[in-house]
């Protein structure tokens, strides 16, 4: 079974098209709760597009399922993980205008600074996962600096898919994940899933979590967000709360 983290980015993003709070981040998230959602992620960016510092504070607040938080550890970033102590915190290689996150960490080049980034944040309680390529030997020296998970950066999946020569780069994955599984890192899962490619993504064994924003917000506009949730979580296998 692979828990759901709903990516509250892009309701925030609405949200800030006006100046009177709606849609609700808030809201939203407790609809994804009601709806059977394992986990609720955010990605505070640095220019504060989507979610600001104050909905991650006030979510921390309300939230009885996983809270996984995203983001390049700069100084700023660390002071909310530092406030919060979420579950989960998902370092991510951006930079600071990054349209969205398009790569995984280079760990040759950032392993030595992230290494004792890791170990703070993991003796504050929170478990540290790595955004990541699907390269086996990147995926050893996420072990080596004490990551307990990797997430698996799945665009190039999601291309594939799209366009109809998925075998190859899914086999690739596959690898991915099962040398994480043998190292002992647990393998999470994100970027451009939707409800036509999750199916076989997560046929790989042993994918702990996927975290998806775009193309469940985008379907809930045709379904609303409770139904767009449960969709999701139909094609993941998981059990379905009766509300
Ligand atoms: N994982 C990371 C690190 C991301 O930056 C994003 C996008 O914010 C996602 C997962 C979710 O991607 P999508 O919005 O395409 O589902």
């Amino acid at each position: 079974m692979t828990n759901l983290s709903v990516n509250l980015n892009k309701v925030a993003l609405l949200r800030n098209s006006r100046n009177f709070g709606i849609p609700s981040v808030i809201e939203a998230a407790s609809t994804c709760i009601q709806a059977g959602a394992q986990g609720i992620t955010v990605h505070p960016r640095p220019d504060q597009r989507h979610i600001k510092p104050e909905d991650v504070y006030e979510l921390a607040q309300i939230l009885s399922v996983e809270f996984n938080i995203e983001g390049n550890p700069s100084p700023q970033f660390l002071e909310i993980i530092r406030e919060v102590k979420p579950t989960q915190c998902t370092l991510v290689p951006d930079a600071p205008d990054a349209f969205t996150s398009d790569h995984g960490w280079d760990l040759a080049a950032n392993g030595s600074w992230l290494r004792p980034i890791i170990q703070e944040l993991k003796d504050l309680g929170v478990r540290v996962s790595l955004f990541m390529d699907a390269d086996l030997i990147q995926i050893e020296r996420a072990k080596e600096i004490g990551a307990d998970r990797i997430e698996l950066y799945t665009e190039p999946y999601a291309t594939a898919f799209r366009n109809g020569d998925v075998e190859p780069v899914f086999q690739q994955y596959q690898k991915a994940a099962q040398k994480a599984q043998e190292i002992g890192l647990g393998v999470n899962a994100g970027h451009d899933l939707n409800l036509q490619n999750l199916e076989k993504f997560c046929s790989i064994p042993g994918i702990l979590e996927v975290s998806i924003g775009h193309a469940l917000i985008a379907d809930a506009l045709d379904v609303g967000l409770f139904n767009a949730v449960q969709e999701y979580l139909r094609v993941l296998g998981g059990s379905i709360p009766n509300v």
